[in-house]
């Protein structure tokens, strides 16, 4: 399979591009991506020579370049998006541009071509639950509530309407919150964590008491790939965790895990209209697909703490900025 990923040199893309390449030796990946501040070719740098591998800077916004790309394919896997919900209060445009323009040229040359096309999305589409209410599951209905979900939710109703409209061969997923290797330390993970190996204090919002469903990243590139292989076209999937804590209690491990004490946390100021639980009913997946979580949380986190441990250099050059110093002198800005 030639398979397009978009977004490829960011967390979860680069974890799905490693995880293709040693399942099916066969596939070969083209990577587009435009290396924003989270794209990082360096978390790709053990594939750089595979030859069934290929990286091309570029927009998912510039329809020439797409159309080139698209047209050798024979699926899209659409990664590429701004993500991070305290960016896209701080200024939501890029969040517009990319998830809901950039995802609808995507669109649109797919459906030049009939290309298959699976879009990665997020949980955060179906809004805020309440303490005892069910977990989300593919028939809530949508009430996004940041610029960032708003511009996924937007992106998702593509998605779905060039399939009703064009018979567009689509899927979807939408994902809980992820951690893992190669997670920008922006994300409560890793920053907690880069933070507390700096020796400096870990920011935690509000009272800490919101709730998130975590999934190790291998356990979400496996579900993509089980969607892609065997999902049903025009169907949508929740992938979940089984992960439901409070942030306080992820940040409370991971003092443990690192052999600290509650004097490095430090609450501050909540994110405005900060969601309060996020949860997903995953049932759909693993009675159709047979997909379940395969890490627990307990093993995931301390599989990353070893892994941020081990690669200090890649988060402080991340953290420093110095690879988009780097990038920016080999491809121009982005
Ligand atoms: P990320 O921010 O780490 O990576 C995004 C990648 O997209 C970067 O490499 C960036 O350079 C690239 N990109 C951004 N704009 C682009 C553009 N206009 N053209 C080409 N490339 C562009 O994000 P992530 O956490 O890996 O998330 C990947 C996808 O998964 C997103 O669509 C996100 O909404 C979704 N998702 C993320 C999570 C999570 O917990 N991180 C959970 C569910 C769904
Ligand atoms: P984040 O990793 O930004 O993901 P999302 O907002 O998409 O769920 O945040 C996860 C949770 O952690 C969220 O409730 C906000 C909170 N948080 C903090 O308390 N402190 C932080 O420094 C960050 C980045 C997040």
């Amino acid at each position: 399979m030639k398979i397009l990923v978009t977004g490829g040199a960011g967390f979860i893309g680069s974890n799905f591009i490693h995880f293709i390449l040693e399942q099916y030796p066969e596939d070969s990946i083209v990577n587009l991506d435009n290396l924003t501040y989270a794209g990082n070719l360096e978390n790709l740098a053990s594939v750089e020579d595979n030859t069934q591998y290929r990286f091309i800077k570029g927009d998912i916004g510039d329809v020439v370049l797409i159309d080139s790309l698209v047209a050798q394919c024979d699926v899209v896997v659409h990664f590429a998006a701004e993500s991070h919900v305290d960016r896209s209060i701080l200024g939501p445009e890029a969040f517009v541009q990319t998830n809901v323009f950039g995802t609808f040229t995507l669109l649109e040359v797919a459906r030049k071509y009939s290309k298959r096309f699976h879009h990665v999305s997020t949980d955060e589409v179906f809004g805020s639950l309440e303490r005892d209410a069910p977990a989300f599951n593919e028939a809530t209905p949508y009430d996004p509530r940041s610029p960032y979900s708003a511009s996924k939710a937007a992106s998702d109703h593509l998605v779905r309407a060039y399939f009703h409209t064009y018979g567009l061969p689509v899927t979807l997923s939408n994902c809980s919150n992820n951690y893992g290797p190669y997670h920008f330390p922006e994300k409560l993970i890793p920053l907690a964590l880069t933070n507390l190996l700096e020796e400096k204090k870990v920011p935690v919002y509000g009272d800490g008491r919101q709730i998130r469903d975590w999934l190790f990243v291998e356990d979400h590139c496996r579900a993509i790939d089980v969607i892609l292989r065997q999902g049903k076209i025009g169907e949508t999937y929740c992938i979940g965790g089984n992960g439901e804590r409070e942030n306080i209690w992820i940040v409370e491990q991971l003092l443990t895990l690192l052999g600290k004490d509650t004097s490095s946390i430090e609450y501050v100021t909540d994110r405005p209209g900060h969601d309060r639980r996020y949860a997903i009913d995953f049932t759909k997946i693993r009675t159709e697909l047979g997909w379940e979580p395969s890490v627990s949380l307990a093993e995931g986190l301390a599989r990353t703490v070893a892994w941020f441990q081990k690669n200090e250099n890649w988060w402080k050059r991340v953290k420093s900025g110095e690879y988009q110093q780097y990038y920016a002198s080999q491809y121009g800005k982005s």
